[in-house]
């Protein structure tokens, strides 16, 4: 072996710890075949934990994640006996927020034209969304008065800062400048949000710095809109907090659905997290059904932010494979269970 990583795991909630089990295996198995060894700690912090102790993540788990991981993979996490999600919260975005991994990055890939619900000329969707991810109406700002009578009012802040907005922009920025890529897609809703109108002057500023890369602008209503009548156009997208997050999930319909869908939350330099698009899908839990792809792909991810791209390629090589050739699991037209697509992604993996 050439190199080991230190992963903490997280399989949390519903179908979490059943797409790690499948989707781990096959990752571990990527890695091995380029000489890298993935020492994985599972920690058992989510919804039973929670519901049992009161712990969401406690404070030396979390020094330890600070200090002792290459990087931390998360199932998901929620669960209705929770219908506040406060443990979902403390752990993920608690993550994201004091691990400070300001660029959620979200790749949106048509991997076989049947994937897609649109009838679409020339079937190739291929953009990656940068999400801020550590400001926006995510921070919890705001307060409630009068609750419970006729005259309450909750009070949402969202809090767009020169740090946080710049700092993502130029992710996204010279994410395209590294990849090929000529144009940014920002988005907002400063027409009716006069508070977001930092992020057209810092767009702006930012983007002078790479002159080659063209800058364009989309209220987000209209990008919903564009994005589903012709995806192809778009190549990097940066949003907001919450816009980031309603567009991934439009974005993973487009080409198949949330059991595909890859996500990293990145700080360059720093360890990162690693968590599918998609949630705990309760109502599939224990049946053996969820896709393990966008665990499969999430692992691609992290392989290539922990320096392994050649074994990130064969991941995503066999991925492609499988899903042109099958087994698939039902949510993209099959009629195969988890452990069976991962064990044939594992097998598809070239040499
Ligand atoms: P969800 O992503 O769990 O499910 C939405 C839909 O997508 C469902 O129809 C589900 O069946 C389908 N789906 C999701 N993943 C799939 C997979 N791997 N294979 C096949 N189909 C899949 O979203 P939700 O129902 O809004 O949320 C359920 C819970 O998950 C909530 O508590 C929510 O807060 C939480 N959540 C967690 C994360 C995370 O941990 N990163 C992300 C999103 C939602
Ligand atoms: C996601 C999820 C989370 C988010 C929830 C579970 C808090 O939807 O990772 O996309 O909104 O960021
Ligand atoms: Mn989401």
């Amino acid at each position: 072996m050439t190199a080991a990583h230190r992963i903490a795991v997280i399989p949390g909630d519903g179908i979490g710890p059943e797409v790690i089990a499948a989707g781990f295996e096959v990752i571990a198995a990527a890695a091995r075949s380029d000489g890298v060894a993935l020492r994985c700690e599972t920690l058992p912090y989510g919804a039973d934990h929670y519901l049992r102790t009161g712990e969401t993540l406690p404070e030396p788990a979390f020094a330890r994640l600070c200090d002792q991981t290459d990087a931390i993979f998360v199932g998901a996490l929620g669960d209705p006996r929770i219908p506040g999600n406060e443990h979902a919260r403390d752990i993920l975005l608690g993550l994201r927020f004091r691990l400070d991994l300001y660029i959620n990055f979200r790749p949106v890939v048509l991997l076989h034209p049947r994937l897609t619900p649109l009838r679409l000329p020339d079937p190739v969707i291929d953009f990656v969304i940068f999400r801020e991810n550590t400001e926006g109406q995510y921070r919890g700002s705001g307060r409630a008065e009068a609750v419970g009578t006729p005259d309450e009012r909750q009070i949402s802040e969202e809090i767009h800062t020169h740090r946080g907005v710049s700092r993502i922009i130029e992710a996204a920025l010279s994410w395209a400048k590294t990849h090929g890529k000529s144009r940014v897609t920002m988005t907002d809703k400063s027409n009716a949000i006069p508070f977001q109108n930092i992020w057209g002057r810092l767009f702006a500023e930012v983007g002078d710095r790479y002159p080659r890369i063209a800058r364009e602008h989309r209220y987000v209503d209209a990008l919903a809109m564009e994005l589903v009548r012709e995806p192809g156009r778009f190549q990097v997208i940066v949003a907001n907090n919450l816009y980031g997050d309603i567009l991934s999930d439009l974005g993973a319909a487009l080409v198949g659905g949330l059991g595909l869908a890859a996500s990293a939350n990145l700080h360059p330099g720093r360890p990162g997290l690693f968590e599918p698009v998609h949630g705990s899908a309760p109502l599939l839990a224990g049946k053996d059904t969820a896709n393990p792809v966008a665990t499969v792909l999430t692992g691609a991810l992290m392989l290539e932010q922990l320096g392994h791209p050649a074994a990130a390629r064969r991941l995503e090589a066999a991925v492609k494979t499988v899903i042109a050739e099958g087994p698939c699991t039902p949510d993209i037209g099959g009629k195969s269970g988890t452990r069976e697509v991962a064990r044939a992604i594992q097998e598809a993996l070239p040499c």
